[in-house]
């Protein structure tokens, strides 16, 4: 057993940004655990979906979040999410479910609620967390702060893409007007708004594949004196 905390990347940024691909291939590379915070909120927000539990009433939505029974599959496999062992994983990534998400996640207490269990993730050898408040919020002496942005119409268009695949027809326009809502009630909420730390590294993927930006990830990572055993 090592001393002290394991060693932990933040990476924080919007939908469609890339956090998701790019923590789960340094996650892979660095052979560290993974955190998926998004889904921890799309958990709760699918839960009270299928409690019928409304949207508003903050207290059961907070009693629903403390006592998720969630599994996750390691971040290298196929992504697979056990909500009271049934497999939910398409299910969370629906438009529905991330329209649920992001009002669940401006709930205050809900927030609360998921905070150690997000902390918990931490275990050597380390951990990337991918979200919006890892920086800021749940990890604030995180080694490594990453912060990745796209454009709002890369990002629409990807959201687009990755619909199609799965014979998901949404109209682009459409789907670039939830993107700028669900930015907007994100960066704007009372609670853990997204926004980068000033000690964030701040990153662009318009243009730039996540092979590339891992590999500056990492670059960053040997910087702050990081030891890394590649998996
Ligand atoms: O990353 P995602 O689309 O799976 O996130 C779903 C929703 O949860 C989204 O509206 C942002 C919110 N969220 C959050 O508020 N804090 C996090 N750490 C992760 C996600």
């Amino acid at each position: 057993m090592k001393a002290g905390q394991p060693p932990v990347v933040a990476v924080d940024g919007p939908s469609g940004s890339g956090k998701g691909t790019v923590s789960r291939q340094l996650a892979v590379s660095l052979g560290w655990h993974y955190l998926d915070s998004g889904a921890l909120y799309r958990l709760v927000a699918l839960s009270a979906l299928r409690n019928r539990v409304d949207l508003a009433d903050a207290d059961r939505l907070a009693a629903l979040a403390a006592n998720l029974n969630v599994r996750f599959a390691p971040a290298g496999e196929l992504e697979r999410i056990y909500l009271d062992d049934t497999e939910v994983a398409a299910e969370l990534r629906t438009e529905q479910a991330g329209e649920a998400a992001s009002r669940v996640a401006a709930v205050p207490v809900v927030r609360a609620a998921l905070l150690q269990r997000q902390r918990d993730f931490a275990r050597w050898p380390g951990l990337v967390a991918d979200g919006r408040d890892m920086a800021s919020v749940v990890f604030p002496a995180a080694t490594l702060k990453v912060f990745l942005t796209a454009s709002a119409e890369e990002r629409a268009m990807r959201r687009h893409k990755q619909l199609k695949e799965k014979g998901i027809d949404v109209s682009l326009p459409d789907l670039s007007w939830d993107i700028a809502q669900r930015d907007a009630r994100d960066a704007n909420r009372a609670v853990a708004p997204l926004r980068p730390t000033p000690e964030a590294h701040v990153i662009d993927s318009t243009s730039l594949p996540p092979k590339e930006v891992v590999a500056r990830i990492l670059e960053w990572l040997a910087a702050v004196g990081v030891e890394i055993e590649r998996a």
